[in-house]
């Protein structure tokens, strides 16, 4: 699909987003390890998602959907069951990573495998860790398939050291560690997000997170207690993605006369590094009626259109806006100076090489972007002149792009836009219904 995305519209009006990307798949896969029925309000259907819907049917989990509020029939780790064939987790690394863990937690085998795309995404990261651990589990050249065998329990409670902060690696080790002979202890350089270890605590787990104390700041530790008694069902609902967020809020802060907000969308500080990034950037933004929802903060974002300024992102703060590096390149292009992006070389692991495919297409849209090792320099004018740019399969610099089209001098033509039904099938509409002049048309 080619969408073509024409600037200068105002973009006005009030969303509310499918529930966050995270925590659909968390919700989904931690209620099938409790004991009893879970409730679970505005999940994201998207592809994303889909596999591990199926996941759960192939492990003998019962569930039923009825638009975006899914029943699970939990029966505990000890409900799970064997697959009968290969689980294919689809583009999606966070449920082939999760599921690796759960099915560790729950001893049960099968391979999991999935797109050309996810089979180039690193999983040693999760099978070198877990088989310290005791679980049965090889990869192929570092990456999917990956075969799970029957592993002897309980499993070890250890301390690991994680190279990367990664979310995805330590709820992996979390959902092992439950069954595991004594405590585990996951360090990481990072503040990755933590919405694992909230959801299971409120599902009865014992977890605790410790931030850096004293001389080291690049220690962030999790302890995991094994489990003494069934997890408890889940019974939630979900807040919007503040992910999926991003795009809207940049697009309202790049299309001229905009004022535009968001409803219900999660504010977790560990995925905020966004919205902290932009304030410093002169952003008009500003956030009402905070209140918690399953433990997960949330509340509504209000943008206007703004003049922005160019900053430095590295650090602590990469970790916390991982997912936002396309829109935010996005905002970059349109801030006034050199924005610099470092400590970011986890891009280049993501649906696509972020670093190298943002500041290719933005290239392509007249903007100054140089890629660096771990991130790269966009010199901001302000201004993006328009052109020919393409998604390369990867969600979010689909939408990244399109929003880049919002303030543009010419037309924004992104080519294999369909991609962006993976993470928020919603968004031309949603982009629409507040003013967007955007035309899509089918190939072939
Ligand atoms: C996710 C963690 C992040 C993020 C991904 C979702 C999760 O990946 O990029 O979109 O749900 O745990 P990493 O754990 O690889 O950083």
């Amino acid at each position: 699909m080619r969408c073509t995305v024409k600037g200068g519209k105002p973009l006005r009006g009030t969303l509310r987003l499918p529930g966050d990307k995270s925590l659909s798949h968390r919700a989904i896969l931690f209620a099938s390890l409790a004991e009893g029925r879970s409730e679970i309000d505005n999940l994201l259907l998207a592809g994303v998602t889909q596999p591990m819907l199926a996941a759960l049917t192939a492990f003998g989990i019962q569930w039923s959907l009825q638009e975006q509020h899914l029943t699970v029939e939990g029966k505990g780790l000890e409900g799970w069951k064997n697959p009968v064939g290969v689980i294919d987790c689809g583009n999606s690394a966070t449920t082939m990573r999760l599921l690796a863990g759960a099915m560790a937690a729950a001893n049960v085998e099968g391979v999991l495998d999935g797109s050309p795309g996810l089979r180039r995404r690193p999983m040693e990261r999760i099978v070198q860790p877990l088989q310290k651990m005791g679980v049965a589990i090889r990869a192929t050249d570092g990456c999917a398939p990956l075969t799970i065998t029957r592993s002897l329990h309980p499993l070890r409670g250890m301390e690991h050291q994680l190279e990367v902060a990664s979310a995805q690696v330590k709820s992996c080790l979390i959902l092992a560690a439950l069954v595991a002979d004594r405590p585990t202890q996951i360090c990481e350089p990072g503040p990755s997000r933590d919405h694992t270890e909230r959801m299971l605590a409120s599902m009865g787990a014992k977890i605790e997170s410790i931030p850096p104390q004293g001389e080291n700041q690049a220690n962030y530790q999790t302890w995991v207690e094994p489990l003494s008694e069934p997890l408890k069902p889940l019974q939630m609902q979900l807040p919007g993605d503040i992910s999926s967020a991003a795009f809207f809020i940049v697009g309202g802060l790049i299309a001229p006369d905009s004022e535009i907000a968001i409803e219900n969308v999660g504010l977790n500080p560990t995925r905020c590094g966004l919205l902290e990034t932009l304030g410093e950037m002169h952003a008009k933004l500003s956030i009402e009626g905070t209140q918690a929802q399953g433990g997960e903060p949330c509340g509504q974002i209000c943008i206007r259109s703004s003049l922005l300024k160019a900053t430095t992102v590295m650090g602590e703060r990469v970790v916390r806006m991982i997912d936002e590096f396309p829109v935010f390149g996005v905002a970059a292009a349109y801030a006034q100076g050199e924005t610099l992006v470092a400590d970011a070389q986890e891009l280049r692991y993501k649906e696509s090489d972020r670093i190298a495919m943002l500041c290719q297409e933005l290239r392509k849209l007249g903007v100054e972007a140089i890629e660096t090792q771990d991130g790269f320099r966009i010199i901001g004018k302000g201004k993006v002149t328009g052109g020919v740019v393409n998604a390369h399969g990867d969600h979010r610099l689909a939408m990244a792009l399109m929003v880049a089209g919002l303030g543009s001098q010419e037309p924004v033509v992104v080519e294999g836009a369909e991609i962006v039904t993976e993470s928020l099938p919603q968004f031309i509409p949603l982009l629409r219904s507040l003013g967007a002049d955007i035309l899509c048309e089918t190939d072939g």
